[in-house]
């Protein structure tokens, strides 16, 4: 399965909206990567690279909310906290133990649908404060 970015799920905000395509992207790398049974040194490449991007994108995202003042910030920015400790610990599992049928199942509710339903309801809402303030 793949996780398609589409207009339904645009901010307005064209940093915002590009890293989420980038997201969707490094993501859907990591599946492939899983499903084909690759080797540890490109599953290791894809994680670093998934989860320097989160860290990037969460950083610019808060800011942007600060910028703002967004009003949901601390629970927000918390829900960004979370997520980056969910794909740090399932990153340890994976580089541990390989990329099981488990593990797949788990980086696809953890951190793909994670991101789809964030995207759709708490971006979307800062996405009107943003429209609203700008
Ligand atoms: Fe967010």
């Amino acid at each position: 399965m793949e996780y398609l970015w589409d207009a339904s799920l645009e901010t307005g905000n064209a940093t915002i909206d590009e890293q989420h395509k980038q997201l969707f992207k490094a993501v859907n790398d990591l599946i492939r990567i899983c499903d084909e049974g690759r080797g540890v040194e490109e599953l290791k490449k894809s994680l670093d690279f998934l989860t320097q991007y989160t860290i990037k994108h969460f950083f610019d995202e808060e800011k942007i909310q600060e910028k703002y003042n967004y009003p949901d910030y601390t629970n927000h920015k918390r829900l960004h906290e979370k997520f980056k400790e969910d794909v740090k610990a399932l990153s340890h599992q994976m580089i541990l133990k390989g990329a099981s049928p488990e593990l797949l199942t788990e980086v696809q509710s953890k951190i793909g649908d994670w991101l789809l339903t964030h995207i759709k309801i708490q971006d979307l809402k800062l996405a009107a404060h943003l429209k609203a303030h700008a």
